[in-house]
C-alpha cells in the first residue's frame, strides 16, 4: 500500500547534529522524500500538531520543546516520506515513542531521553496511522510544497493571487 508519512527532526535532534545520521537510517526504507523544509514552529502550529495532548500535565513543556525553546534551536526539519508501507517502515526505524521502551538500535532508543520533568525528548516525530498522516501533512505543508499529488486540493484566489490549498 502506497502511503505518506510526516517526519519531523525535532530541536534536540538538530542540536545534537543528528540530521545526517537520521536521514541515513531512514534511507534504509528506500522511501522517497517528496517534501522537506526547515521551519520555525509557531505556537499555533505546535498546539494544532499536539492537540490531542492538551489535557496532559506536560503539554506546555511539549509545546516549548517542539518550538525549540528547550534547546536554543528554534527550528524543526519537516519532511514527507512516500512509498510502500511508509508509515510502518519509518516507525520501525524510529522505535517506540518512549525512548526508554524503544529498541536500543532504533533512532529514539539511540538518541532519545526522558527529561527530569518527564518529557520524552525523542529526536524524531513520525505519523502513526494514515488518518493522522493526512492531518499532519496538511498542517505542516501547502500542496505546492509536495512534489507528489496525494490529497485533494483546489485553486483559491487570495489577495489577487491564485494559490493551491487543501480542499
Ligand atoms: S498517546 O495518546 O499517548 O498515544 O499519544 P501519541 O500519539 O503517542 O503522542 C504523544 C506525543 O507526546 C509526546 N510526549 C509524551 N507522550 C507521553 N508521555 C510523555 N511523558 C510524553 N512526553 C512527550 C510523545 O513523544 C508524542 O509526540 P511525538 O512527536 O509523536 O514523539
Amino acid at each position: 500500500m502506497i502511503q505518506q508519512t510526516l517526519v519531523l527532526i525535532k530541536p534536540d535532534g538538530l542540536k545534537k547534529s543528528l540530521t545526517g545520521n537520521i536521514l541515513t537510517r531512514l534511507s534504509e526504507t528506500k522511501l522517497e522524500i517528496v517534501a522537506a523544509k526547515i521551519i520555525r514552529v509557531s505556537r499555533e502550529l505546535a498546539i494544532q500538531h499536539y492537540w490531542h495532548m492538551e489535557e496532559r500535565p506536560f503539554f506546555e513543556e511539549l509545546i516549548k520543546y517542539i518550538q525549540g525553546e528547550l534547546h536554543g534551536r528554534k527550528k524543526v526539519l519537516a519532511m514527507v516520506y512516500h512509498g510502500e508501507n511508509a508509515i510502518e517502515k519509518v516507525r520501525t526505524l524510529a522505535g517506540a515513542t518512549n525512548p526508554e521502551e524503544a529498541d536500543s538500535v532504533s533512532i529514539r532508543g539511540s538518541f532519545g531521553r526522558i527529561t527530569t520533568k518527564g518529557l520524552y525528548e525523542n529526536a524524531i516525530h513520525c505519523s502513526d496511522n494514515e488518518k493522522n498522516a493526512e492531518r499532519e501533512i496538511k498542517l505542516w505543508f501547502f500542496p505546492d510544497e509536495i512534489i507528489v499529488d496525494m490529497y485533494n486540493s483546489e485553486i483559491k484566489e487570495i489577495d489577487n493571487f491564485k494559490k493551491k490549498v487543501w480542499k
